[in-house]
């Protein structure tokens, strides 16, 4: 299935303006293109306790898995600010994307072993 850019970076985009980021003001929108061809999204959500906030690609996962979806489901994600600028995936947002789109899986149309490059995955587990 070939990803919609345009169409994914507006999902991503429209997400960050439901942001709950009124600490950081710093709104992050996350959107992906499933296998069955559904498209999901998320944002960051902050917290008073700031180390409670999360980001939007986590959200995106609760999201992923919240609907029944699982590993090998994400076609492709995007990450924008508001205005539309991809955004690059925090550290722990990588790695949680890692888990369930694997090395191949685009985000912002480049791959997650060049966001990841060597990334600890489940086969590490034995
Ligand atoms: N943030 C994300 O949502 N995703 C990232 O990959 C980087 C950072 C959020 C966390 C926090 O709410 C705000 O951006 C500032 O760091």
């Amino acid at each position: 299935m070939t990803p919609d850019w345009a169409a994914l970076r507006a999902s991503a985009t429209d997400a960050a303006g439901r942001s709950y980021s009124p600490y950081s003001r710093f709104p992050v929108g996350a959107a992906a293109l499933l296998r069955d061809g559904s498209v999901i999204s998320a944002a960051n959500v902050e917290n008073a306790s700031y180390v409670a906030g999360i980001c939007a690609e986590t959200a995106l996962v609760g999201v992923l898995v919240a609907g029944g979806g699982s590993r090998g489901d994400l076609v492709a994600v995007a990450v924008t600010d508001p205005e539309g600028t991809d955004l690059s995936p925090c550290g722990r947002c990588r790695q949680l994307l890692h888990e369930m789109g694997g090395g191949a899986l685009p985000v912002n149309e480049r791959p997650m072993d060049e966001w990841l490059p060597g990334a600890f995955g489940p086969e590490d587990l034995g």
